[in-house]
């Protein structure tokens, strides 16, 4: 489903309404929120609005915990790091227990981040790191409950890039994976575990990302070009929250188009 917001504002303002509604959903059914937050910019907006005394107190952030979608292999402190963004725009801001915020440790080594990252999520989707809150309720199985992604101009989500064997991967749930700039190593979910989330968003802004936002939704199906169609939820909503000028190359819907319907947009 394709959500449409005139501006930028508008659309974080949205983006932090639909956090919140995915929070309320999970915790009334299963006793917890698993979230998997995007990096990049894009985002940060949206992190900072559910920062603020009007959506933090919408979300009980006592049974919620924080992952993230992709990680890029700098210490904590460093301006590039995903956590370090969020940390500053949200969870320093709200009041989640320190040990419900699952950070990629960015500062390891890239293969051993993966497998340690890898071996966490298992736990705390598995069952084995859940509070005692968590124990009273009925067992999870393996499927985060928001994942929020961005898309990048050349294509790729979360750090999963063109030409690259984790697109396709079928069994890892996360992988390490050198930038195709050949500089930055980065930690990335992949598709096996975004597909088996509940809820799968992309949150696009800019006109920027206009074309690739139509190859994606309108294209033929070429996950190695264009790695963001990889992101076919199970059985999970998929939902595009973007706002006009990323909308802007869409042309107006004919009779439901076949690859929007096998999209289901
Ligand atoms: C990252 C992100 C990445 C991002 C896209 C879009 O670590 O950079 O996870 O996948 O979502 O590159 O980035 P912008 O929002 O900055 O355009």
């Amino acid at each position: 489903m394709i959500q449409r917001f005139p501006t930028p504002d508008l659309l974080s303002d949205a983006v932090a309404r639909h956090v919140i509604a995915c929070a309320g959903e999970s915790i009334q059914a299963r006793g917890r929120f698993t979230v998997a937050l995007s990096g990049g910019t894009t985002p940060k907006r949206s992190y900072e609005r559910l920062a603020t005394r009007e959506f933090a107190d919408l979300i009980d952030w006592e049974r919620t915990h924080v992952l993230w979608s992709d990680e890029r292999c700098v210490p904590p402190d460093d301006p590039q790091s995903n956590y370090r963004m969020a940390k500053e725009a949200l969870l320093d801001r709200v009041p989640i227990p320190t040990e419900q915020i699952h950070r990629v440790r960015g500062e390891d080594q890239p293969e051993r981040a993966a497998a340690q990252y890898e071996r966490e999520l298992r736990g705390l989707l598995q069952g084995s790191l859940s509070s005692p809150a968590e124990r009273s309720e009925t067992s999870h199985s393996a499927q985060i409950d928001l994942v929020l992604l961005g898309l990048g101009e050349d294509g790729h989500t979360a750090s999963l890039f063109p030409g690259q064997a984790t697109v396709h991967e079928n069994t890892r749930w996360v992988m390490a994976t050198l930038a195709p700039d050949g500089k930055l190593w980065r930690i990335t979910l992949t598709p096996v575990i975004i597909n088996a989330a509940r809820n799968v968003t992309f949150v696009v802004s800019g006109a920027s990302k206009a074309g690739r936002l139509r190859q994606l939704i309108e294209g033929p199906f070429d996950p190695d070009t264009l790695p963001a169609q990889a992101i076919q939820p199970d059985q999970g909503r998929l939902t595009y929250m973007v706002d006009d000028a990323a909308f802007a190359a869409i042309p107006d819907p004919e009779p439901q188009s076949s690859s929007r319907a096998k999209r289901g947009i």
